[in-house]
């Protein structure tokens, strides 16, 4: 091969080289996430793993969107889905309540809330003032937002609440405007799974809660347990310094 090289002629040599910088780079692109929007200076905590392969914010949200949007699920999930999981949050929302996490007075926000089953268990459990936001909206209860860029005014929650937090390109975004949109004091409640990969919709892969603790930068940790949650089986909750 060195010979083969050897042997062509001058003007030849930096054209093939071009070429193979080119392929080497349009290879990196396809293996590495799109690691901008606000990227931290510093390293992302070790036991968090963004997923390779987007080659674009948009082929993100086409991924997602791909889900969402089904129609035949969306039935499902308004219907057959409907009570069994409003009365699973239920559960979770009334454990929280009875631990001073939450109160029916606390302004609420449901993140990546899809067509609201958590946002009807909060106003079930008394919790009025409550809303979601998910990429594709479902009034009254989900409003059109998009978790890495809160449609929200700082310090406007006094709890929020998600179990998407693997659906995040760009965790310290998630976590970023989270802890923007939260008061002082404010309390913020994740479900994850952290003893398997999560779903083929997932964007990232966290593998212990000192990631979570690593992003929460002005928060924090005051609570973690074991949940049997849709799938999820840690529930985490910081508070807002
Ligand atoms: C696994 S579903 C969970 C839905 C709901 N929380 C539940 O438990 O039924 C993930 C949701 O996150 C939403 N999602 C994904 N990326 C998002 C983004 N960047 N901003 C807001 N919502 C997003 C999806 O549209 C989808 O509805």
């Amino acid at each position: 091969m060195k010979t083969d090289l050897l042997k062509l002629p001058v003007f030849l040599k930096p054209l093939i080289l071009s070429l193979f910088l080119l392929s080497f780079l349009a290879f990196l692109s396809l293996q590495t996430p799109l690691l901008s929007f606000n990227k931290p200076a510093e390293k992302l905590p070790p036991d968090l793993k963004i997923r390779p392969g987007y080659s674009s914010y948009d082929a993100y949200l086409h991924r997602q969107l791909n889900k969402t949007l089904n129609p035949k699920l969306r039935q499902i999930w308004t219907t057959r889905d409907w009570d069994r999981k409003v009365r699973v949050f239920s559960e979770f929302f009334g454990s929280l309540k009875r631990r001073e996490l939450l109160s029916n007075g606390s302004k609420s926000l449901c993140i990546g809330a899809r067509v609201g089953q958590e946002v009807a268990a909060l106003k079930r459990v008394g919790v009025n003032d409550s809303v979601g936001i998910d990429l594709v909206p479902y009034p009254p209860l989900v409003l059109k937002g998009d978790f890495h860029h809160q449609p929200f005014d700082d310090g406007t929650f006094d709890f929020e609440f998600s179990n998407v937090f693997d659906h995040a390109l760009y965790p310290w975004r998630f976590v970023g405007e989270i802890e923007r949109t939260l008061r002082r004091g404010g309390v913020c409640v994740l479900h994850v799974l952290l003893s398997r990969r999560a779903d083929k919709y997932s964007a990232n892969d966290l593998y212990s809660v000192d990631a979570l603790k690593e992003l929460f930068k002005n928060s924090e940790m005051v609570e973690v347990r074991r949940i049997d949650g849709f799938g999820l089986d840690t529930e985490v909750v910081f508070r807002k310094k």
